[in-house]
């Protein structure tokens, strides 16, 4: 199937401002009728070397993305399972790329094996990890071989804050526990102790992606959100920003922690924040399991300094489903499970349907424009640079993607191989020892092409060079 173009609207056809309201229907409709004659369309680009990129996909990744890379006219081989290294090592060789999620490792053994069969045009061009983190990869090696890894780091930022929700009102109801009761045949009705949370103060510690988007479900259900954060960030709705977290600790009713895990946001709630807490306030930790002392939590919940706590997060966690999460994991983990009104899950914060559809969109979609387009925007281990698109009417117009050692003198040995040519647009930046390079060329017959390639592939300090034309 032929991969379609995303319409480029021209400059001509842009309004700076809506139409008076005053402007008649039929200049309205002319106008539109003009606008649509003026859309212009990009070149959809395709790799001038390997017409018929294949695809290796794993771990059962979702059937939309494999349904998106078919559409754009890749070969795609999909797998539900992770493969070992040993059945990695015999298939990669045969790919242009290769999407994982989080049980398949990408050692420096297999980029090696990836890279070997064509020193100029290494088989694997791209991976894309189909899940949050990227730790399964070892991205220097990755970024040496002139690979860039793409992975979805928001993609769930929306259902861990419908978690957190749901576990403000789970613990301000202490629902859980008169559902345990109820599972063991024991009738509870109570109201002491259980409140609405409608004017209670959330305390947001971290307003990034997920503590922003809790900060607007949370003022829907009639709370105040106060947040803090490293950085100063225009607060949603009438959310505000305080300056100190001890100054969120003593006015929030629930604090909900939002950072990454960071040196300095290990153990960020100790003994002494929790002391800081108002009396009979909550605590809820989706965030990174090392963020909170446990035992300090389990110290402030059993002298009931605390009404109560969810955790979807742990210091250590079980590497697979089953009967795991005890002493041994963690020495703390059967006290903790013994006290009331503390809502355990396991790090299922961003595992819900959607998230998983919009991971393979994201990635999918991030993979798809590298190899197309020649695009880092969103790669993890590589510098992150884009061009304007080429339009349609440019159609010996070429890009050229050129993955160099970041040195000195690359550029002059780059404008030598191109100065023949009308460069019209040229971008590059450099992450550790890796640059990248994108420039498009005007008016490129077919056998100077290969020429311009072959020549920026024997540069001194190439690591991979592809033109898309
Ligand atoms: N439970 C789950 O399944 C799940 C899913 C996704 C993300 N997470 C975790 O949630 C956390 C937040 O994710 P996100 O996507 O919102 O991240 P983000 O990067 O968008 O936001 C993090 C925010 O924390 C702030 N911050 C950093 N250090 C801070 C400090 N010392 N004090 C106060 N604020 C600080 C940053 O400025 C930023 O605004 C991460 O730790 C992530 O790993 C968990």
């Amino acid at each position: 199937m032929v991969p379609q173009p995303i319409p480029i609207p021209s400059p001509r056809v842009v309004a700076a401002s809506p139409s008076p309201s005053s402007q008649s229907p039929f200049l309205r409709h002319r106008d539109s009728l003009v606008a649509l004659d003026t859309i212009r369309q990009p070149k959809v680009l395709h790799p001038a070397d390997n017409e018929d990129l294949r695809l290796l996909i794993l771990e059962n990744i979702s059937q939309e993305a494999v349904s998106y890379f078919r559409s754009q006219g890749f070969h795609v081989d999909h797998h539900t399972t992770a493969f070992s290294e040993a059945e990695l090592l015999e298939k990669i060789p045969h790919y242009h790329a290769v999407g994982i999620r989080s049980k398949t490792r990408i050692t420096e053994k297999i980029i090696k094996a990836a890279t070997k069969a064509c020193t100029v045009h290494p088989a694997l061009l791209v991976i894309g990890c189909f899940c949050i983190g990227t730790n399964q990869v070892d991205l220097i090696t990755a970024a040496k071989a002139g690979i860039p890894v793409f992975n979805s780091p928001f993609s769930n930022s929306r259902s861990v804050a419908e978690l957190v929700v749901s576990e403000i009102i789970a613990l301000s109801r202490q629902w859980c526990q008169r559902s345990h009761e109820m599972h063991a045949g024991l009738w509870n009705k109570q109201s002491k102790g259980c409140w609405e949370v409608r004017g209670k103060t959330l305390g947001i510690v971290g307003y990034g992606h997920i503590g922003s988007q809790l900060s607007v479900l949370a003022e829907a259900f009639g709370m105040r959100v106060i947040f803090y954060d490293v950085i100063n960030i225009m607060p949603l709705g009438s959310a505000r920003q305080v300056e100190t977290l001890p100054a969120l600790l003593a006015e929030a009713d629930f604090v909900s922690l939002h950072v990454p895990e960071l040196p300095e946001t290990i153990n960020m709630i100790s003994k002494q924040e929790l002391e800081q807490m108002k009396e009979g306030s909550y605590l809820i930790n989706n965030a990174r399991g090392r963020v909170v002392d446990i035992p300090a939590l389990i110290d402030a919940l059993t002298s009931k300094h605390l009404a109560g706590a969810a955790l979807d997060v742990y210091p250590a966690e079980p590497a697979s489903n089953g009967p795991s999460f005890d002493d041994q994991i963690n020495s703390w983990a059967t006290t903790l499970r013994n006290i009331p009104n503390v809502i355990l899950t396991p790090h299922i914060g961003g595992s819900t349907e959607e998230a998983q559809r919009m991971i393979g969109e994201e990635v999918s979609q991030a993979v798809t424009r590298y190899l197309n387009y020649g695009s880092t925007h969103g790669a993890v281990n590589f510098p992150e640079i884009d061009l304007r698109a080429i339009t349609a009417e440019q159609g010996n117009n070429i890009r050229v993607c050129h993955v160099h050692s970041n040195q000195p003198g690359v550029l002059r040995q780059v404008n030598d191989v191109l100065s023949p040519y009308n460069v019209e647009k040229q971008y590059s930046d450099s992450k550790g020892d890796i640059a990248y390079l994108l420039a498009d060329i005007a008016d490129v017959s077919p056998r100077d092409v290969n020429k311009i390639r072959e020549a920026l592939s024997h540069t001194r300090t190439n690591i991979l060079t592809r033109l898309l034309v």
